[in-house]
């Protein structure tokens, strides 16, 4: 028996993504997890120096959205911080779906697009719910390719905000991601912030896209009234965690599972605490240094949803599987539907096992 993957380059990928609404797609994915409807195994992870130095990694997370219409996957992200020098994105790699029956891979995606976009949905889902009632600008720290999927979603999601603040530690980067984004319209204007502290300080919703590895932001950089997504995960100094109005997760485990990311250390260490999500009182006191619960728990309305008030609202998504993983499952709907991609029998023109 001829045994088929479904092969998507990066132009196929993006084409069947124009067709989905990601955000929708995240959200589901995330009260699935919410309702434990998933398989969320921790994360393969390899890191190595390369020839110049580099800091390089693998990542290999497996996941899947379990019940009636299950779907198994795996995303592998690798990553070397030189490749934006060399002209190419810094992180790349393949996502899988496989046979729900037979457990054979099945669909193979090219998956630096797809995480991107998921990434940037799980932002603005966050932002739906836990953002600022009103705002029209957002602070960008980080102009890379995350930072380009996160403007391209905001556009589309949040058409309210006209103004980007942006600040990169590579003035290049900064400038071409200002040019990027005048180059696709008058909608958003980018203005570049002489520091970090200058960008934090500009607006009152701040996501950090850097491959920073210090803490940097501290609590009184923000702007009392603040969101900050908190993406790039080694950003925020532990006083913002310690004195967050709330503190919003994508999984808790998996964060303390990872004490190289600063928020994986201070559970580790008992510094924050991983909270209690049963607790659903919306008039509960705030309590600080410790996890409110999740994004999906928030949209199941088992933990309510705060907006900052007189303090910051902190949003920590380590990633998920999962959400990949829904994202290609929607896009394989596409794919299927559309005739796109190329199918390959992986054991080649004989068309057996042995
Ligand atoms: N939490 C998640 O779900 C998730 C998912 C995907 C990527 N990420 C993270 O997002 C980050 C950005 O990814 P990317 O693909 O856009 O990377 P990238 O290399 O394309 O861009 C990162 C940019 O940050 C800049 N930078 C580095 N240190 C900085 C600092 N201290 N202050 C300001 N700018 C600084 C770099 O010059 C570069 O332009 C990475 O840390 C990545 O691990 C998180």
């Amino acid at each position: 028996m001829p045994e088929e993957v479904l092969v998507l380059d990066r132009t196929q990928v993006r084409r069947c993504a124009a067709r989905i609404d990601p955000v929708a797609v995240t959200e589901e994915v995330l009260r699935r997890h919410a309702r434990a409807e998933v398989m969320l195994p921790a994360e393969g992870y390899m890191a190595w120096r390369n020839s110049e130095g580099a800091y390089s990694r693998s990542i290999a997370m497996l996941g899947a959205l379990t019940g009636s219409d299950p779907v198994y996957g795996l995303k592998l992200i690798n990553a070397s911080v030189g490749n934006p020098s060399k002209g190419m994105e810094r992180a790349g790699g393949i996502s899988l779906l496989f046979d729900p029956e037979t457990a054979r891979p099945r669909l193979l995606a090219e998956a630096g697009y797809l995480s991107a976009l998921r990434t940037a949905a799980y932002t603005v889902a966050s932002l739906r719910r836990l953002g600022p009632e009103s705002f029209d600008a957002v602070s960008v720290i980080g102009c890379g390719t995350l930072a380009r999927a996160h403007l391209e979603l905001i556009g589309r999601y949040l058409p309210q905000v006209t103004r980007v603040h942006a600040f990169d530690t590579d003035a290049r980067r900064g400038a071409g991601f200002a040019r990027w984004a005048a180059e696709r319209g008058p909608a958003m204007r980018v203005e570049s912030a002489p520091s970090a502290r200058a960008c934090v300080a500009a607006s009152r919703v701040v996501i950090t896209l850097t491959v920073s590895d210090k803490p940097y932001a501290e609590i009184d950089w923000f702007r009392p009234g603040s969101f900050v997504a908190h993406v790039s995960l080694d950003d925020l100094c532990e006083d913002v965690f310690a004195g967050a109005e709330r503190l919003y997760v994508d999984d808790v485990q998996l964060i303390a599972e990872n004490p190289r990311r600063i928020l994986g250390r201070l559970l580790q260490e008992g510094a924050i605490l991983p909270g209690d999500a049963e607790v659903a009182d919306p008039a509960r006191e705030v309590r600080r240094g410790v996890v409110s619960g999740t994004l999906g728990e928030v949209l199941i309305g088992k933990v309510p949803a705060a907006r900052p008030t007189d303090g910051v609202v902190v949003s920590n998504p380590f990633g998920m599987s999962i959400l990949d993983v829904g994202m290609v499952n929607a896009i394989r709907g596409v794919a299927e539907r559309d005739g796109l991609g190329t199918r390959i029998n992986l054991l080649g023109t004989d068309g057996e096992a042995r």
